[in-house]
């Protein structure tokens, strides 16, 4: 059985440690607590000890203790060493290699791997101290879970709130199933996934039903494959995954211009259902039926990302992926597509059935000289084989 070490430290978000600790343990996990000073003005040693059924260990540890597990001891006992809640000042102490209480000296003592899943205040997430740590801890090889966007205990809003217990115990258990494999460790990807909503007027769009499942799902397997990823997303309303950098866009022309501004990376994968067309209008208020309404929408070509991104240029990504959803011959318009998109790679997938919206897809992989079918399989499981292959083909072109 694998075993974390779970620190926790001192935030508000200290009580949702105690579900990420129930959820790893629902994964069969074996949980043990470390509770900073702060941790403790927000949760007890004792609900710490009640959840996982291991001691807690806390800063006022006494002999006794450190005869029976010394601090050394006991960032080695555990498989892995998560931190959640971890707060700007942990963080800054492990990226400095400071010791002064329990936790910072179990992580400076430790040779497991760390996980950490921040959670602060947007300001102090933005800082550029903060930011310059979490760079270090990652060069360090820490995983960093999350932070999500969302509303604060402060009052605010933006990135900061502490990744969701699911997510984290996700993360956990899907290092050790794969080892902590990182096959795309030092790569930066790009991801655009959604529809676009295209406005007609303030009120109204045209959209498509592109639900984000898939692009999401590849953004976090190429995430947990070791990639830093960019995920640039039309409105969508599914939970974004922890593991990645989420740009939020509304139009084809607001996505075309995130994924610019995420280059350079080594691969980008489009995955969004862009709007070929937008209304062409400029209606600054609400179009009135009593003033004669609309009875058509002029169209304007929007730009194609894909073909965009895959334009040759300094800053070209040394592998574009783009998607081709179709409802009959596949494989021919995808051949196609990859010409005229100049892509390296497409994944075409026949969405006849109901892949919009559901969990399951069946692609075929069409390059240039090659077509590679996928049995049918769940949408999370194509993100996880299209991040090996990503990974190959970039090993592939380091070769060169
Ligand atoms: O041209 P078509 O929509 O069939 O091609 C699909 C691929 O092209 C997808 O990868 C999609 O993300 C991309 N695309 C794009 N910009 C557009 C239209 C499609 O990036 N305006």
């Amino acid at each position: 059985m694998k075993r974390v070490l779970l620190i926790i430290g001192g935030g508000v978000a200290a009580y949702k440690a105690l579900e990420a600790a129930r959820e790893m343990m629902r994964r069969g996990i074996a949980v043990s607590g470390l509770l900073t000073k702060g941790g403790a003005q927000f949760i007890t040693p004792l609900s710490v000890t009640a959840l996982t059924g291991e001691k807690c260990y806390t800063d006022l540890f006494d002999m006794g203790d450190e005869a029976e597990m010394g601090h050394i001891e006991l960032s080695r006992s555990a498989d892995l060493l998560l931190v959640a809640p971890a707060t700007a000042d942990l963080m800054a102490k492990a990226a400095n290699g400071h010791a002064d209480d329990l936790a910072s000296t179990a992580l400076l003592a430790t040779d497991k791997p760390v996980m950490m899943a921040p959670a602060m205040n947007v300001r102090m997430w933005e800082h550029a101290a903060t930011q310059r740590n979490i760079a270090t801890l990652k060069e360090d090889s820490v995983r960093i879970i999350g932070p999500d966007e969302g509303p604060m205990a402060c009052g605010e809003f933006g990135p900061g709130r502490m990744a969701e217990p699911a997510a984290i115990a996700d993360a956990v258990d899907a290092f050790f199933t794969t080892g902590g494999a990182q096959p795309l460790k030092g790569r930066r990807v790009l991801v655009n996934a959604g529809p676009t909503h295209e406005p007609i007027d303030p009120v109204r769009y045209i959209a498509n039903r592109s639900s984000g499942k898939q692009g999401f799902a590849i953004a976090d397997a190429l995430a947990k494959a070791g990639a830093d990823v960019t995920l640039v997303t039309g409105p969508v309303s599914i939970p974004t995954p922890a593991t990645v950098d989420v740009v939020r866009v509304q139009t084809a022309r607001e996505m075309l211009t995130a994924c610019e501004a995420a280059l350079p990376v080594d691969c980008a994968v489009c995955t969004a259902a862009v709007a070929d067309f937008r209304p062409d209008l400029d209606a600054h208020s609400k179009i009135k039926k009593e003033r004669g309404g609309l009875t058509s929408v002029p169209l304007a070509e929007n730009p194609d990302i894909l073909a965009t991104l895959s334009a040759p240029g300094p800053n070209r990504p040394r592998i574009v992926v783009g998607f081709a959803a179709e409802t009959n011959d596949v494989v021919f318009y995808a051949q196609n597509k990859l010409a005229k998109k100049g892509c390296d790679l497409i994944v075409a997938n026949d969405v006849s059935g109901d892949v919009m919206g559901g969990d399951r897809n069946h692609v075929h992989l069409v390059t240039e000289d090659d077509v590679d079918d996928w049995p049918d399989m769940p949408k999370t499981e194509v993100g996880a084989r299209l991040a090996v292959r990503i990974g190959e083909m970039l090993d592939r072109k380091d070769a060169e």
